[in-house]
């Protein structure tokens, strides 16, 4: 038996699998993952699932994967890829031989030294031990103003925890949003009543404090960190394929290897829409390159190009982000932050390359649709702060 193993039970991997049967193969997949679960979606872990404990959400319900003859072979490590033989090697010893081997193997979170008394989220079992943590009474030290450290620190606050946050830059995610974005979050968290301290360093983290420059110190009854992550990109490298951050990929999502695609957090591609070679970490990545992948080893297939798009939830607050921007990106604002939804658009050398958007559904759609059609020098810094010309219109007239 040969046919498609994939490395990785996460979101993309599991995509990879279920798309493969909707487009009609009909060989033998494997999908190996070292989390002992069936595939469950990881973005709730740090929403819903801290604010009401419950069983994982699952990618398909638990009957589908043997419904589809789909092989799960869950909590065991895939130990090395022998290319020559186009086998890979289990930690319990299998050998599995594949005609196509797909790598999604994510990301795991960034350690920072000194913090092993920290709890970290990446798992269902993180996400109960930390729920079960939180609560009135409770003080909470968030190291990381990203997406985790924030929609942590806003479930944390809803449950009634006493919350700090600490980030190293200047603002918060200033990874993915803009700074008049981050200036809106950083208020937004204030006015609830959650702290954040930027452009602050921690010094060392024990069991129940954080202290940081200038000897401040947090009392803190539990820690978590969230300081950015690292593609899982050994395996790869150790089967000999290019690797830079992430696993390097064409634009049809291959390795340097023809019957190895890489796919999600951990594949380094050429992306159309930014023009640039990146790594990108996000649920869209992830479901839209496995179902590219998939639909290419079905027999279909057209170069990978899609419109990366985000979101995050914090404090009753939806913010959706269409595109990539780089530092420097000229903001222009259309709505009233004040006054309910608004958004951001960001525009680099005169063209538009993201949109973030709070509570702006149609803005957000219509952004994605825009980026899409490669509107982006036809759309103009004008044209998108007044509310009174239709950006659906916009994004129709230039498809
Ligand atoms: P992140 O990269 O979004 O944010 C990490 C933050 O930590 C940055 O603001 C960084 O400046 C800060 N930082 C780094 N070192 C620090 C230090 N020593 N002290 C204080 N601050 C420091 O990564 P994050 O939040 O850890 O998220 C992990 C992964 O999970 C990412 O891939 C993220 O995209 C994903 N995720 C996505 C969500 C979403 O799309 N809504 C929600 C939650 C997680």
């Amino acid at each position: 038996m040969a046919g498609v193993v994939i490395v990785g039970n996460g979101m993309a991997g599991a995509t990879v699998a279920a798309t493969l049967r909707t487009k009609g193969y009909e060989g033998p997949i494997v999908l190996i993952g070292d989390e002992p679960h069936v595939p469950y979606q990881r973005p709730p872990l740090s929403k819903a699932q801290l604010l009401q404990d419950g069983d994982p959400q699952l990618v398909r319900p638990e009957a589908f994967w043997a419904d589809k003859d789909i092989e799960l072979v869950a909590g065991v490590r895939v130990e090395a890829i022998d290319r020559a033989a186009h086998e890979v090697r289990l930690a319990d010893g299998r050998a599995l031989a594949y005609e196509h081997l797909v790598l999604a193997t994510g990301a795991r979170n960034r350690e920072l030294p000194g913090a092993e008394s920290a709890l970290g989220l990446r798992t269902v079992e993180d996400s109960r031990a930390l729920r079960a943590r939180l609560g009135a009474g409770r003080r909470l030290v968030v190291v990381g103003g990203g997406f985790i450290g924030l929609e942590v620190a806003a479930a944390a606050h809803t449950l009634g925890t006493d919350v700090t946050v600490v980030e190293a830059l200047d603002r918060v995610m200033s990874r993915v949003v803009s700074p008049e974005m981050s200036d809106f979050f950083e208020g937004l968290h204030a006015e609830a009543g959650v702290k954040i301290l930027t452009g602050r360093r921690v010094e060392s983290i024990e069991e129940g404090a954080v202290t940081l420059d200038g000897d401040q110190r947090l009392e803190a009854d539990v820690v978590v960190v969230g300081v950015g992550v690292v593609p899982n990109v050994e395996l790869a490298a150790a089967a000999g394929l290019d690797v830079a951050d992430g696993i390097v990929v064409d634009e049809r999502l291959l390795t340097s290897d023809p019957a190895i695609s890489a796919v999600g957090d951990c594949a380094h591609y050429p992306c159309a829409i930014t023009g640039r070679s990146q790594r990108l970490e996000s649920i869209q990545n992830a479901t839209d390159h496995a179902r590219a992948v998939a639909t290419r080893i079905a027999g279909e297939g057209e170069p990978y190009a899609a419109v990366p798009w985000f979101w995050s939830d914090q404090l009753g607050r939806k913010l959706q982000i269409a595109g990539v921007a780089a530092d420097g990106a000229e903001s222009v604002l259309r709505g009233d932050p004040g006054d309910g939804g608004f958004s951001i658009f960001r525009f680099a050398d005169g063209a538009l390359v993201a949109v973030e958007s709070v509570d702006a559904m149609a803005d957000h759609l219509a952004a994605r649709k825009l980026l899409s059609n490669g509107a982006s020098t036809s759309v103009t810094p004008q044209q998108v702060a007044d509310p009174s010309v239709s950006l659906k219109e916009l994004a129709a007239a230039v498809a």
